[in-house]
């Protein structure tokens, strides 16, 4: 298909990719069905997709990458700003000159004997004033079905685009030139030679090498939050790796809250989670990605700009999480999950007991004892398919967002959920994040980093910097900010194990947080923040020894004191980018801290 869009831009960069990377063909994306059933029937000749059972699982497909393409690959992550110190010490840095010489050397002819797909989409609800429009080049057609699900694509994005409008230009290869009569791989990628690569200045976007999720589905990690980081802070706006869900009380009253979690640390789960308290619903308007701009009253107005989930399989069940479960029954693509004998699919933790033979991950027969899913496999599905999805999940002017949550996987020292005092101090909160690492990157799995924000991965700028314009947003005039909370479902006992039961128990949480932003809850001040009154958070129904309850409240002073002198001295990585504020913040707790041991 040919294009029909009339802007300028976009017809000359088009011009000038394929120059550069000789595709055999070009076709414009449109986002249809029949654009979709095209797309698999070419995935299912070239062995990439297996059809699942259309009976259990209508319209819905399996792909399988190879070992080394699993996650995304953060040393292989380069920010490329004109000064090196515009990225920071949290993110890899190349000279931008320097890093389009070795683009420009490793895309020529990369998309030989392949097609290159022109993908326009938006980010957001189409015209939104919140949203945004990308247009991604791939020569993958597994990245154009994930597309399809995630982000809004086809021409009612090329009708606002317009002939003058702005786009952010998203290139992406597999990477591996496929020569003529030779037969392609299933996965075809290049793990030797990743490069995932943002120039904040100048908004674009060039990926090569990698098939597999953020790495190649440009519109998520590296345009939502990377490059729409950086342009959010030249605007004036936010752009975070959180969750959005709606919260209606028994009474009918309804709170929007987000939240910062890590990788596969529960945004998900908790965007959709079903409540264990009577009366209280949630709903879902986003799982991964939230941006936030001023409305006139002066609030932060949320939008999810995702059309889709892509969300993390293992641990994912009907008792744990049975929307996420219920949003893919259907017109879904699961990457790196098992093989069942009848066609279906399934993963550790789906269900108590594995079924007698599985065909694992990377196509074998599963041995009992071994994964049979990759820890990091993932279902893609369409929001619209959640069946707690909320009615205003689509509204273009987004949702006023009441409170932020922020949270890690901490075995010790942070407890339960704390109130921050204030904008600064729930700043500062979000700037101590440090987690535990799970599969959703490559490293070291548990390792306790860093993860201000949830955000170490994705700022696209100067992380300090990006202390700053969150301390700047509370400052405008008129504000109207969140209030902010520090939460952690991860605290263990001695015996290794989690003290808080977690997912739909967390609505205990919630409904506290809830009632402080009614004002109809009580608090204590504590040397960390402002923590529920004895009793504040209903414990009684659960299976939590005495010593339980106490611990996931307990104020671990010197614990926090140690903690102090960590976090000091992550700051001084940041030299003279660290605002003033961020280090008064630390002052204070420490004085707090030391006049409540006496
Ligand atoms: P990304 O998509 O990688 O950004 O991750 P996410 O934050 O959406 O993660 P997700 O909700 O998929 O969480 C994945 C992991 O967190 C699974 O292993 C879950 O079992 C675990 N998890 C989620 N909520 C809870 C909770 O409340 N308690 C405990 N203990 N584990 C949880
Ligand atoms: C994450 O790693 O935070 C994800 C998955 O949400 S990916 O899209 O691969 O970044
Ligand atoms: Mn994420």
């Amino acid at each position: 298909m040919s294009s029909s869009s009339r802007n300028t831009k976009l017809l000359n960069w088009v011009d000038e990719m394929v120059v550069l990377c000789q595709p055999d063909s070009v076709v414009w994306c449109d986002g249809t069905d029949a654009e979709w059933d095209a797309m698999w029937e070419l995935m299912l000749n070239s062995g990439t997709a297996i059809k699942l059972n259309e009976q259990k699982r209508p319209n819905s497909y399996l792909v399988r990458s190879i070992p080394a393409d699993v996650a995304r690959v953060e040393e292989r992550t380069f920010i490329c700003s004109e000064k090196e110190q515009d990225a920071g010490p949290t993110n890899n840095w190349a000279e931008p000159a320097e890093m389009h010489q070795t683009l420009n050397g490793l895309f020529s002819g990369c998309m030989k004997g392949r097609t290159l797909y022109v993908i326009p989409f938006s980010m957001g609800p189409i015209g939104s004033d919140i949203a945004q429009i990308g247009v991604e080049l791939t020569d993958s057609p597994y990245v154009v079905t994930n597309m399809h699900i995630m982000a809004r694509v086809g021409q009612a994005v090329l009708d606002v685009l317009g002939s003058e409008g702005d786009f952010v230009p998203c290139l992406h290869s597999v990477g591996v030139p496929l020569t003529s009569g030779e037969k392609d791989a299933p996965w075809p990628c290049n793990p030797d030679n990743r490069y995932i690569v943002h120039y904040p200045e100048t908004r674009e976007i060039w990926s090569f090498g990698s098939g597999y999720g953020g790495n190649a589905l440009l519109g998520k990690k590296c345009f939502a939050l990377r490059i729409a980081s950086s342009m959010a802070r030249d605007e004036g706006w936010l752009a975070e790796h959180m969750l959005i869900l709606k919260l209606t009380n028994p009474e009918g009253e309804v709170q929007y809250i987000a939240g910062a979690f890590p990788s596969a640390c529960g945004k998900t789960n908790l965007a959709m989670l079903t409540p264990t308290i009577p009366g209280w619903k949630v709903e879902t308007i986003g799982d991964d990605i939230c941006w936030m701009k001023f409305g006139e009253d002066g609030q932060l107005y949320a939008i999810n700009p995702e059309a889709g989930f892509f969300g993390v399989a293992p641990g994912t069940s009907m008792e744990s999480n049975a929307n996420a479960m219920l949003s893919m029954q259907e017109n879904t693509i699961f990457t790196n999950v098992a093989l069942t004998d009848d066609g279906d699919v399934w993963w550790e933790g789906m269900t108590e007991q594995p079924p007698a033979n599985l065909t694992d991950w990377k196509g074998n027969d599963w041995v009992a004892d071994t994964l049979a899913a990759h820890p990091n496999s993932r279902f893609t599905a369409h929001a619209a398919q959640c069946p707690v999805i909320a009615d205003e999940w689509n509204d273009p002017k987004g949702v006023p967002i009441s409170a932020i949550l922020m949270g890690g996987r901490r075995a010790s020292i942070v407890p339960l959920v704390t109130e921050a005092r204030d904008w600064n101090h729930g700043t500062f909160f979000g700037t101590i994040i440090a987690s535990e690492m799970t599969a959703a990157a490559f490293g070291e799995i548990g390792k306790l980093r860093r993860d201000p924000m949830a955000m170490l991965p994705f700022c696209g700028y100067n992380m300090a910097d990006y202390w700053g314009h969150w301390l700047k947003m509370g400052e405008k005039e008129n504000a109207k900010m969140p209030k902010i909370y520090y939460v952690n479902w991860f605290r263990k006992n001695e015996a290794g194990k989690f003290i808080w039961p977690g997912f739909g128990e967390n609505s205990r949480v919630l409904k506290w947080i809830f009632e402080r932003c009614n004002g109809t809850a009580d608090a204590v001040e504590t040397a960390i923040g402002n923590m529920p009154a004895t009793n504040g958070i209903d414990f009684s129904s659960l299976d939590l020894s005495e010593q339980d309850s106490v611990n996931l409240m307990h104020v671990d002073t010197d614990g926090w004191l140690a903690e102090l002198a960590g976090i000091e001295d992550y700051y001084t990585t940041f030299g003279d980018h660290l605002p003033a504020e961020l280090t008064a913040q630390v002052n204070e707790l420490r004085s707090r801290l030391l006049a409540s041991k006496q």
